[in-house]
């Protein structure tokens, strides 16, 4: 029996729309869905994404917009939020509500069975908190002016109340082992030891798990106590096991799972997590990939710069499956990466309306007018038939494995231009030999049919169109895949 994997996006607030930032990480957790399910099999990969909707930052957004009723705020950005990425052919397997009644059950049980195992305790908590992280500041959070580095002055401000504490420290010589062993696999290597340093340093201080409710009402009610709500992050984590128990696939959490996330939510992701799975008796999650943050004309993406780009706006200029591949190719697998407008125009062009769409015209063109017959080979078995292209899957799988989505695309990219070249040289358009041009056009189609396969985790969409083409009774030239913008 194949492996069973798991994969998640964060949950995302639901205080506003989704921009190219939120639209990166889910496409890099769809293309890997996709890849697995070639792999292992449909029924052995489950793929959540979704929604995080309490606290503080949700509850002034929906005041904001006028609604009373959060429920039906948070309803309208659920339903926004799942257009989006369904317009853009994301293929999650669950779409996560933090509202959601199991959800709420699980995340109190779940924090039950910490306070069963003596992790939890009562305190005061005297200090800051980011209203735009909806965190806790230590003093290894704030930058040189003491500030959130990532929010505004005004979104950072004192509290003093009475919290439930997780004590933190507890589990740390744990994870930081399992983390050295490679038990808990962190990619890249350099978001490893970002975790690795900052255990070292030493934890000092225990989590706050809970929020007053009388400050924030909106939010899930601490088990046993009707004064507390659950701190948001605490809950919004164990969406990753209510979603499996939602659903009844608690068997992925034995199998592979793979978190996905930005750079700034790894410390909660391996390291508080972690520790929370450990205090509640939960198996490890096994992997995570850590990106960097997109920027758009060198600077942070932000509604007051006004230079967000939505997922909508890219996909009206560059279609689906052009909206996936340019996000992909900017992705920022160690480094921040800078999305420039005029560069999109200039890759998508280069890459996909002369690249692939040129060659797939080229191709089809030849085979219409010669009227040749062309036998496909059989490949629908090609992703688990060792005998096809063996080593250019094992290239590709290592390339997922270490989540280089961006050597994925070189690779495949290396392949269009070798088809391409292949073109070039044979000069099909000059040959008369019936049988040498049959022999050319066949090895062509045949590639093609290949090209279109393996780019179905990245460009679902387009592979679908040429497969479309060069199954049909006779191939035509009549699709233009990418006009030229
Ligand atoms: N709700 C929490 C996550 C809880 S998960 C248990 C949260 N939400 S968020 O809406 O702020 O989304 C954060 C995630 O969105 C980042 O970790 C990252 O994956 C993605 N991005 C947001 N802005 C981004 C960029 N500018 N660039 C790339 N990804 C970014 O944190």
């Amino acid at each position: 029996m194949n492996e069973k994997i798991y994969i998640t996006t964060p949950i995302y607030y639901a205080n506003g729309s989704p921009h190219i930032g939120h639209f990166l990480t889910t496409t890099i957790a769809d293309v890997l869905a996709r890849y697995y399910r070639n792999i292992c099999g449909k029924e052995n990969v489950y793929f959540t994404t979704g929604l995080d909707e309490h606290g503080t930052t949700v509850e002034v957004a929906a005041k904001k917009e006028g609604y009373e009723d959060y429920l039906e705020y948070t309803n309208t950005r659920a339903l926004e939020w799942q257009k989006a990425f369904d317009d853009t052919t994301i293929s999650y397997d669950y779409f996560v509500r933090t509202t959601n009644n199991t959800h709420e059950r699980v995340a109190q049980e779940f924090i039950k069975k910490m306070v069963k195992n003596g992790d939890i305790y009562k305190a005061k908590y005297k200090g800051k908190y980011c209203y735009g992280c909806e965190k806790f500041l230590t003093l290894s959070d704030l930058n040189e002016q003491g500030l959130c580095p990532l929010h505004r002055a005004d979104q950072v401000i004192e509290i003093e109340e009475d919290n439930y504490f997780f004590n933190l420290d507890k589990y740390a010589p744990i994870i930081e082992q399992k983390i050295i062993d490679n038990e808990i696999k962190i990619y890249p290597e350099t978001k490893r030891h970002a975790i690795l340093s900052r255990i070292a340093l030493g934890i000092k201080e225990g989590l706050s798990i809970s929020r007053p409710k009388e400050k924030v009402s909106w939010g899930t009610p601490f088990p046993d106590d009707d004064g507390q709500t659950i701190y948001v992050w605490v809950e919004a984590l164990i969406n990753y096991i209510s979603s499996l128990e939602i659903n009844n696939k608690n068997a992925f959490w034995d199998g592979k799972v793979i978190h996905i996330l930005g750079k700034d939510i790894n410390w909660f992701h391996n390291f508080i997590w972690p520790s929370f799975l450990l205090s509640a008796g939960y198996k490890l999650y096994t992997e995570t990939f850590v990106h960097d943050f997109l920027n758009v004309e060198g600077q942070k993406i932000s509604k007051s710069l006004g230079n967000v780009i939505t997922p909508k706006q890219l996909s009206d200029r560059y279609g689906i499956d052009g909206a996936r591949y340019l996000i992909l190719a900017n992705l920022p697998y160690k480094n921040d990466s800078n999305v420039l407008h005029e560069l999109l125009d200039t890759k998508f062009n280069a890459d996909l309306a002369n690249g692939l769409g040129n060659l797939v015209a080229r191709i089809t063109k030849l085979v219409e007018k010669s009227a040749i017959k062309i036998r496909l080979e059989d490949l629908s078995a090609y992703w688990t038939n060792d005998s096809l292209d063996w080593e250019f899957k094992l290239q590709l799988k290592l390339d997922y494995e270490a989540f280089r989505l961006d050597l994925v695309l070189a690779h495949i990219w290396e392949k269009i231009a070798t088809l391409d070249k292949y073109i070039n040289e044979q000069e099909p358009w000059k040959v008369s030999d019936k049988e040498k041009l049959t022999q050319i056009l066949n090895v062509a189609i045949n590639e093609l049919y290949r090209i279109a396969i393996v780019i179905e985790p990245i460009m679902p969409n387009t592979s679908k169109k040429i497969l479309d083409i060069i199954k049909a009774e006779s191939i035509q030239h009549k699709v233009i895949l990418f006009e030229r913008v």
